[in-house]
């Protein structure tokens, strides 16, 4: 969507994968879906260094609206869990420097059942720009898919006429059966969900790496800045994931040109899960200004490669990701020729994650790289 917002792929945090609907501020007071739970988090985003490097949104998902819509027919949060409502919370993030997001489902109801904006779009649209809020995202649950190509243009159409900037993020082609249509959705969205929910595991991710990387239809193609392919929230800090693991998900969503939305708890994150979270080469690649989606280039068994051009001019971003539990790392022979890198005669290939210098080879040249059980090796190939 061609509104100046999300040049580079939005980063930030949301609620939903870690907090799910968890409404039970009695028994559960740190952990319910609050205003309490968004000041933290907008917190720690600025207190441990996430905002630093990039991490803006603050993005609340389901289950903040009250069960009925006000006299005046209009959208509520939850008053015993937003006491001081969704404009004082934005405030509160505004002043700390950061974003903040909602969620609304196009139907009738949201997936968990609140109100939903179908026939209130104008209205809602009003709300969330008198509060402050900063992006949207819109599902679609409770709504038949037919009237996505309508609805979401539409709502579209009334958060622009707000004359606020919301980023926009649509869940439009997650729900479609048949193949959406990706000219359409990249007009009229900022970001847009074409898969299933991630969850907290390796088999969950795997999933959605290879959804990407069939690329059915060739939707890669229509990322670029304000318009991105969206694979879901990054599970790094969580329960699921080994490190290397976290490692392949950081990677991936970089090689992806992927919206970096954190869902896991900032309170609670291992400092090297934290520092693959933070990691300014791997985010650089993520954010590179031409905004090109990679594609997978090489399946191989267990093994693929993913390409990416980046700044500088005629470089590339790769990634070897091992999927075999053989126990001991892979070790993987490519010329930079066979990942479809080329034009240039000869590059200097890094290691992204720690920036270590692996040599300067022609593209023909045969380079050895090591790749753990269910890891990745990230490189950049810088033309000399
Ligand atoms: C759908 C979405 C999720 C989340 C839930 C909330 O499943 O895909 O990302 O927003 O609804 O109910």
């Amino acid at each position: 969507l061609n509104n100046g917002l999300a040049r580079t792929p939005p980063m930030g945090w949301l609620a939903w994968e870690r907090f799910r609907c968890d409404i039970d501020c009695k028994d559960d007071p740190d952990n319910c879906i609050s205003e309490k739970l968004f000041r933290t988090m907008g917190d720690l985003l600025v207190k441990e260094g996430y905002k630093d490097v990039g991490y803006e949104y603050v993005n609340i998902d389901d289950c903040w609206l009250t069960h009925s819509r006000n006299a005046k027919n209009q959208l509520e949060a939850d008053p015993t869990r937003f006491p001081s409502g969704i404009k004082n919370l934005s405030s509160y993030i505004h002043n700390l420097g950061l974003k903040l997001g909602i969620y609304e489902d196009f139907g009738t109801k949201t997936c968990a059942g609140y109100p939903g904006i179908l026939f209130q779009m104008d209205t809602d649209a009003q709300t969330f720009a008198d509060w402050g809020v900063d992006m949207l995202k819109l599902d679609g649950c409770n709504v038949p898919t037919e009237l996505m190509p309508y609805g979401y243009p539409a709502m579209g159409y009334y958060l622009n006429q707000t004359g606020r900037p919301i980023v926009y993020s649509c869940e439009w082609p997650a729900y479609q059966t048949k193949e959406p249509d990706y000219q359409a959705i990249a007009q009229s969205c900022n970001l847009w969900r074409n898969y299933d929910d991630i969850q907290d595991s390796w088999d969950s991710l795997k999933g959605i790496i290879d959804f990407y990387g069939d690329d059915k239809g060739n939707f890669s193609m229509f990322a670029g800045p304000g318009a991105w392919n969206d694979p879901d929230m990054l599970i790094i800090g969580n329960y699921g994931l080994s490190y290397d693991q976290q490692r392949v998900q950081m990677a991936m969503w970089a090689i992806m040109a992927s919206p970096l939305l954190m869902g896991n708890d900032l309170r609670h994150i291992a400092p090297e899960s934290k520092a693959i979270l933070q990691n300014k080469n791997v985010i650089a690649i993520n954010q590179d200004p031409m905004g090109k989606m990679g594609k997978r280039v090489i399946k191989n068994n267990d093994i693929q490669v993913w390409t990416r051009p980046v700044m500088p001019t005629g470089s590339y971003a790769f990634t070897i990701v091992n999927y075999g539990v053989y126990g001991t790392p892979a070790k993987l022979n490519y010329k930079l020729s066979d990942m479809g890198i080329s034009g240039s005669k000869s590059y200097l290939i890094t290691e992204v994650f720690d920036g270590s210098k692996i040599g300067v080879h022609t593209t023909s040249d045969v380079v050895t790289y090591s790749v753990n059980p269910t890891g990745v090796f990230m490189g950049k190939a810088v033309p000399q």
